[in-house]
């Protein structure tokens, strides 16, 4: 794998492999009081964010640290991108440096594959746009994994503003291929344009069923996933009121007590809660937000790992 920029192009051997390895890395650290694993000395990965970010880039930093990665982070803010400096003169200047990986967020949809084209440096996408975030799509596979056990066959809802969502794009891309079914339950105004089809995008897909009635999909649900609701990037008004969304797509107690049993509760954070999600729902353990995160430095160390070590130690 030379690069990671889409789950949509990722093969279910691909992302079985990627996952299989967090959870490898992630029993070889447990109970382990020092987190350092030799794996890429020598390797500098370079975070490069052009937005807004607490779990992507620290857990990046995090996991290119445990594999002892040189990790070197540069906010576009605070970068010779204000000077003017686009993003390809960026690019050369970081891979000129010596970069070996380049972990880009920037909020055009498309910025990672064109940072592919351009530099000789293995590129992850962090976040473009509303398109794609894959490390979340897989962080959130591991979580359902543990919690689960197999993806395959099971039901994962969906829920909110689907429109602007990379992380709904990823993960619809990536649990299809792993064999779920998804639904998505989002005000008519937050779904995207034929969205039905984006399910047999997939080599053997087939399409997600959509809905705007919550109570309704929560008892055939293995795992609801809530989404963040993306004010920054609206340009006019798609509900009434944030009341009125909770009202109607909020995931309070009453609507957790509609859940089979074994179902989990996903939100990608930053959570809006008291909106998007009840705080007592977002705090008790039927919720695994605490673990997506906790995966999110498994699955970003396999990631790196894939990208700069693998390859090395093939016969
Ligand atoms: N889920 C997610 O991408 O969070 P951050 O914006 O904090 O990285």
């Amino acid at each position: 794998m030379r690069h990671l920029l889409s789950t949509a192009d990722l093969p279910r051997q691909a992302a079985t492999a990627l996952l299989d390895t967090a959870e490898a890395l992630k029993k070889s650290l447990l109970g382990r009081e020092v987190h350092k694993l030799p794996t890429l000395r020598g390797r500098t990965v370079v975070t490069l964010f052009y937005e807004q970010s607490t779990r992507t880039r620290a857990s990046f930093e995090i996991a290119g640290k445990w594999m002892s990665a040189d990790v070197v982070n540069i906010s576009a803010g605070e970068s010779s991108v204000t000077k003017g400096e686009s993003l390809r003169d960026t690019a050369f200047t970081l891979a000129a440096m010596g970069a070996d990986c380049v972990v880009i967020r920037h909020p055009a949809s498309g910025a990672a594959h064109r940072l592919a084209d351009w530099v000789p440096t293995h590129v992850i996408n962090a976040g473009d746009g509303s398109h794609q975030h894959p490390t979340q799509a897989l962080l959130d596979a591991a979580t359902l994994r543990d919690r689960l056990g197999t993806l395959n066959g099971r039901t994962v809802t969906i829920v909110g503003d689907v429109l602007h969502s990379r992380v709904a794009r990823s993960n619809i891309d990536l649990l299809i291929t792993l064999g779920a079914h998804v639904h998505l339950v989002a005000p008519p105004t937050l779904l995207p344009w034929g969205v039905e089809n984006w399910g047999i995008r997939q080599a053997h897909g087939w399409p997600v069923t959509v809905g705007h009635d919550l109570d309704a999909a929560l008892p055939g649900t293995d795992a609801v996933m809530l989404l963040r609701v993306q004010a920054e990037r609206m340009r006019g008004q798609f509900f009434p009121s944030a009341r009125e969304y909770s009202i109607n797509y909020g995931l309070t107690e009453a609507r957790l007590a509609l859940l089979p049993e074994h179902a989990v509760v996903l939100h990608p954070g930053p959570m809006l809660r008291g909106m998007e999600i009840a705080h007592s729902v977002a705090d008790s353990p039927r919720a695994a937000i605490t673990e997506q995160v906790r995966n999110g430095v498994h699955v970003r160390m396999a990631v790196l790992y894939h990208l700069l070590a693998a390859q090395e130690d093939q016969p």
